[in-house]
């Protein structure tokens, strides 16, 4: 991690093609989940799972439903990047560490866990969201700390929830957000493309 932020963004493509020779440790792919469960979630909830499919056998179920993308097969690992529902549920464990550590008091905790407890239960809707912004900040994260470990990336949203949910057993609470390959890049890639211009898309307020 030795580049600044700003250049990994700049240089992070979307790769498509991944060099089928070159793996990644399950010690490398530890540290991308670590690095990952960095990224900020409402209350600290945590609410994801991360599934890295690096089996052959584990690709081709995933290949199958996510519409036969290479890539999926190509790379190294694709990760399932999961984002959990009910994460209310979860909440006083997720913050126990920090009260351990004395960052936030008890009281404070407690506190957390009501005003979630108060606005969760009964808002599919709001946990949903939830779910997915936990994930997709879970995602980018994952991405960059890639970046920045010399390999590459490429988000994936093509493909059957049902049939991930399926192949891989997840729970009634859990939201497949997004696949994420990562490997290393082999030649023919498309360069990171040109973005619509920032007066278009920002407006001060
Ligand atoms: C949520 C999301 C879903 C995507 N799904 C796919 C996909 O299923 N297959 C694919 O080849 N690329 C997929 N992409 C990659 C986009 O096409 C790519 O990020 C975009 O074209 C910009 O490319 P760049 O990052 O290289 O500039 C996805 C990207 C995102 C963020």
């Amino acid at each position: 991690m030795q580049q600044h932020i700003k250049q990994l963004i700049e240089s992070r493509i979307s790769a498509n093609y991944f060099d089928t020779t070159r793996p990644l440790s399950d010690a490398d792919i530890a540290e991308l989940v670590r690095l990952a469960t960095l990224a900020p979630t409402a209350y600290n909830f945590q609410n994801w799972k991360f599934i890295a499919v690096r089996s052959p056998q584990a690709k081709a179920r995933l290949k199958a439903v996510s519409y036969k993308q290479q890539k999926v097969e190509d790379a190294p690992v694709t990760f399932i990047i999961v984002g959990t529902l009910a994460a209310h549920e979860g909440l006083p464990q997720a913050l126990k560490p920090s009260v351990d550590a004395g960052i936030m008091s008890q009281k404070v905790a407690d506190g957390l866990v009501t005003m979630a407890v108060n606005s969760h239960p009964g808002n599919p809707q709001l946990q949903r969201d939830e779910a997915l912004r936990s994930g997709s900040l879970a995602a980018m994260t994952l991405m960059l700390a890639a970046e920045g470990m010399g390999w590459n990336s490429s988000a994936l949203s093509g493909f059957d929830p049902a049939g991930v949910a399926r192949e891989f057993k997840l729970g009634e609470n859990d939201v497949p957000v997004m696949l994420v390959t990562v490997g290393f890049a082999a030649p023919g890639n498309w360069p990171q493309k040109p973005r619509r211009p920032v007066q278009e898309v920002m407006e001060f307020a």
